[in-house]
């Protein structure tokens, strides 16, 4: 039974990056007004070269301004790099307009040029790339003007009866609290971390209205082919197909951990049979867990029918003793080092 209040449904459009769609919640919802947040280099010129590729069309076409950083030529020869950069949506389905010229004029004299191609063009795609929280302009720096400017942007951006993004360029954790954040409709967030000797890159919805996005840090990788995302998490309304899935029989016999509320979310406890890791940061309550494993076995009567193996990988500097640990961090199996010996277990 519905109580005839279902709402119009929102279109999802497919961003064309590999694994975003799940991460977003379905996908890009149509004429949704977008920031998309992270420093130099994170990837916001990619991700919205290679999103514009993938949806413009003849009646869809793209309008894609550039504000500061590099010109459009110098930013295009970068970008045909890449695999989806298609030279034939060039003329006519994606045009790329430099507001160099109309900065040294003012921020107002940038938004009324923005304004005016809008108009003329009447596109479906729109991006601007990209604002800083402090802009030179004029040969000075302002803030109190980039913050009028932004959010007299983000209301045109919001009314055009197009899909748009607004780019900028600042740590993530400044654009939480811009104030353009409560108009947007979708608000990523691109961040570089280093590991070790390595720069991983994370990728995070902050908010995507209207759909149930996947929460926290996914990892993504840019090649030539544009970013693909790969989400933390399996789709949640997604059974995983038959033939991949560990199926685990319904009379399967279960042993308890000792730990009511762990069993109940394993489904009754651990497989009898199986193996499993606990993976964790030093002093996260890895030998306590398993210990309260091996206890109850013992307190149930059971004979060897339970093991402990201890090994200790080493972990990035940022999960050392004293470091906080990263709830939203994925366990990292194998490949950084060699177990130890295995320890008997001893209480
Ligand atoms: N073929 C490639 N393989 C791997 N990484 C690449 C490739 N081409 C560009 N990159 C990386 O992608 C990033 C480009 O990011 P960009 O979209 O320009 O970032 P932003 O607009 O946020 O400054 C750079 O950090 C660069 O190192
Ligand atoms: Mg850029």
């Amino acid at each position: 039974m519905t109580d005839g209040h279902e709402g119009v449904p929102i279109r999802k459009l497919p961003t064309g990056v590999p694994g975003l769609d799940d991460v977003l919640g379905g996908g890009l919802p149509e004429l949704s007004f977008n920031l998309v947040i992270g420093g130099p280099g994170s990837g916001k010129t990619t991700l919205a070269h290679q999103i514009m590729f993938a949806n413009v069309t003849a009646q869809r076409r793209g309008l894609y301004f550039t504000i500061v950083g590099e010109p459009p030529l110098k930013m295009l020869r970068y970008q045909q790099q890449y695999r989806f950069f298609d030279p034939a949506k060039m003329n006519g389905m994606i045009r790329f307009s430099s507001l160099s010229g109309e900065i040294q004029l003012g921020l107002p004299a940038v938004l009324e040029s923005i304004v005016r191609q809008v108009e003329a063009v009447s596109p479906g795609w729109v991006v601007v790339d990209s604002f800083r929280s402090v802009l030179r302009v004029n040969g000075r720096e302002g803030a109190p003007e980039v913050q009028d400017f932004v959010q007299r942007l983000a209301l045109h951006l919001t009314a055009w009866e197009a899909t748009t993004f607004l780019l900028g360029e600042f740590p993530g954790t400044e654009a939480e609290n811009h104030p353009v954040f409560t108009v947007a409709d979708g608000l990523v967030v691109l961040s570089q971390q280093t590991e070790r000797n390595s720069v991983v890159r994370k990728i995070r919805v902050v908010k995507m209205r209207g759909q149930s996005d996947l929460p926290g840090l996914h990892t993504f990788r840019i090649t030539r082919d544009g970013l693909s995302v790969f989400p933390r998490l399996p789709k949640p309304e997604e059974e995983e197909p038959a033939s991949t899935a560990v199926s685990i029989a319904p009379d399967q016999e279960r042993l308890s951990t000792g730990i009511r509320r762990l069993d109940e979310m394993l489904g009754g406890g651990v497989p009898r049979g199986y193996s499993v890791m606990v993976a964790g940061p030093s002093g996260s309550g890895k030998t306590v867990l398993s210990g309260q494993f091996i206890v109850e076995g013992v307190r149930r009567g059971e004979q060897g029918d339970r093991h402990l193996r201890e090994a200790s990988l080493p972990l990035p500097a940022d999960h050392q003793p004293g470091s906080r640990p990263r709830p939203d961090d994925p366990p990292r199996p194998g490949g950084h080092g060699l177990p130890s010996p295995a320890r008997p277990f001893r209480r």
